[in-house]
């Protein structure tokens, strides 16, 4: 059995279900990030593990324990919400000491676990200031160190970077990885950010109206979308309704290449921006590029074709492929190519 077992668990508001047989089996010191569209139930979700939403249907076990009527409290979960402000009255220290005086432990443990716990997070010299004195980011690990401190079985982080600009994010998802990774902790974070479960994840779970659309690594769920919905809110994909009918692809009367296999039927044509590449001979599609955007380290261009406006990305080299207006001829792989039977994502 795994550490931590949600078991069809299902939330109702009324007569609206916003979470659907929600089923997880994480392991021992895994990091799930469950990711999906604002709205989508990740919340509801994270809230019925932390006690704080009863499910309505569905169990909760932890370590062999079925937890799912336990209160909040007993649970002894680990929890950084956004909105789970610091005390404002307390210094960094005894912030981070408060979840120890409710558990009642002794003042020589708790001044050292607290120290332990600064230190995890690199605080320990800002330890007697209070909260008004420190940046976003610095309140933000003061946070997890006071989740931390208590040791709990799991970590549960709702959006905890939600509020900090997007270089410190950067930085701080880095620093949570690495920090996860030394304590080993089970840890269960809800984002709507795509590049953020990527960072983080060991295993992602993309959500999607109140329903689970895919789980698995980031690399896997990126090389391996089960349909429209997953190619296309992480990372960026083509995707072209068609049918697959005697080993080839219709799509607007034209016919693209399939690897062998493919079933016949509706379904969608998958291939992501990186693996389409320019092809002055033997074209499976030509175009006219319509616009060209400069990204740093890769050029995007967007090219009409008969099949629809497609996306290449291309790495940065030094001179650009390509121009506005010129017309191009487009390649890719069988392999990189995903035919998903529509209707086939839940
Ligand atoms: N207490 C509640 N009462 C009624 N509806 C709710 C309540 N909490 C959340 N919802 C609804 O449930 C859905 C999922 O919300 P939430 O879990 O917060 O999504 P997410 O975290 O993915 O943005 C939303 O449509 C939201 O409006
Ligand atoms: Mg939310």
């Amino acid at each position: 059995m795994a550490f931590l077992e949600l078991q069809g668990l299902s939330k109702m508001y009324g007569e609206t279900t916003v979470v659907t047989d929600f089923r997880l089996s994480v392991a021992k010191g895994e990091f799930v990030c469950l990711l999906g569209p604002s709205g989508c139930g990740k919340t509801t979700t994270l809230q019925m593990v932390a006690g704080f939403v009863p499910p309505s249907s569905g169990r909760i076990g932890l370590d062999g324990r079925d937890i799912t009527d336990l209160r909040s409290n007993r649970r002894g979960l680990g929890i950084v919400f956004q909105s789970y402000a610091l005390f404002p009255h307390m210094t960094v220290a005894q912030n981070v000491a408060f979840g120890l005086e409710m558990r009642g432990v002794a003042t020589a443990e708790k001044s050292e676990r607290v120290g332990r716990a600064l230190d995890l997070v690199h605080l320990k010299a800002l330890e007697h200031r209070y909260p008004r004195e420190l940046s976003g980011g610095q309140r933000q690990r003061v946070a997890l160190a006071r989740a931390l401190v208590i040791q709990p079985p799991v970590l549960l982080l709702d959006e905890p970077m939600g509020a900090l600009d997007a270089k410190l994010r950067e930085e701080m998802q880095i620093e949570l990885r690495a920090l996860q990774r030394r304590v080993g902790i089970t840890t269960i974070m809800v984002t709507h950010d795509q590049s953020e479960a990527m960072t983080l994840a060991d295993r992602v779970v993309l959500m999607n109206r109140g329903r689970i659309e895919q789980i698995g690594s980031p690399f896997d769920m990126y090389e391996q979308p089960n349909g429209r919905f997953s190619s296309t809110f992480l990372g960026k994909a083509n995707v072209f309704e068609g049918c697959s009918k005697g080993g080839s692809f219709l799509v607007n009367g034209l016919s693209l290449p399939v690897a062998r296999g493919v079933p016949a039927g509706a379904a969608d044509y998958i291939v992501r921006p990186e693996k389409v590449e320019f092809a002055p001979h033997d074209a499976i599609v030509r175009g006219r590029v319509s616009a060209r955007v400069f990204l740093g380290n890769h050029w995007l261009f967007q090219i009409d074709t008969p099949l629809g406006a497609m996306q290449l990305t291309h790495p940065n080299s030094g001179l650009p492929r390509a121009k506005e207006g010129d017309e191009v001829g487009l390649t890719w792989a069988l392999e990189s190519v995903h035919v998903v039977a529509r209707g086939a994502e839940s």
